[in-house]
């Protein structure tokens, strides 16, 4: 038996359970879909530190304005690099896979009310191939 094959230790196993009730009371797994903005100020290669800072600032407050949370179906999370790293700030609506540059307040705004509300992608500032099914 190789090492990642061991069972884990009975502390480990205590924190996994502990994980595991915990999972069942959490939003998380509940929610639809989950909006990634990268807001990664550090390297601030897809972006400016700026742009980021107000693309992240209006996406919390719009996504309060609508009543878009965790427990509504929508997680937006802030985060690291998405290794795209020009045009951006680039987004990702998952599961839909749908990736987005250039999400400025103004692109926001249309991926919430067009894409996350309606159902529709918005062609224009989409990056990757994918189509949300009909
Ligand atoms: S720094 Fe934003 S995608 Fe890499």
């Amino acid at each position: 038996m190789t090492d990642s094959k061991k069972s884990p230790s009975k502390s480990v196993a205590k924190k996994i359970d502990a994980a595991r009730r915990e999972l069942k009371t959490a939003t998380a797994p509940r929610t639809e879909r989950q909006l990634l903005l990268c807001v990664d100020r550090k390297t601030a290669e897809c972006a400016s530190r700026s742009s980021m800072t107000t693309s992240w600032k209006y996406l919390k407050k719009r996504t309060k304005e609508l009543k878009l949370s965790r427990v509504s179906g929508l997680w937006r999370v802030p985060c690291y690099c998405l290794g795209v790293c020009v045009g951006g700030p680039i987004a990702v609506v998952l599961p839909d896979n749908c990736w987005y540059g250039h999400c400025t307040p103004q692109v926001i705004e249309r991926i919430l009310k067009e894409h996350i509300i309606g159902g529709t992608v918005v062609s224009e500032y989409m990056i990757s191939p994918k189509q949300l099914e009909k």
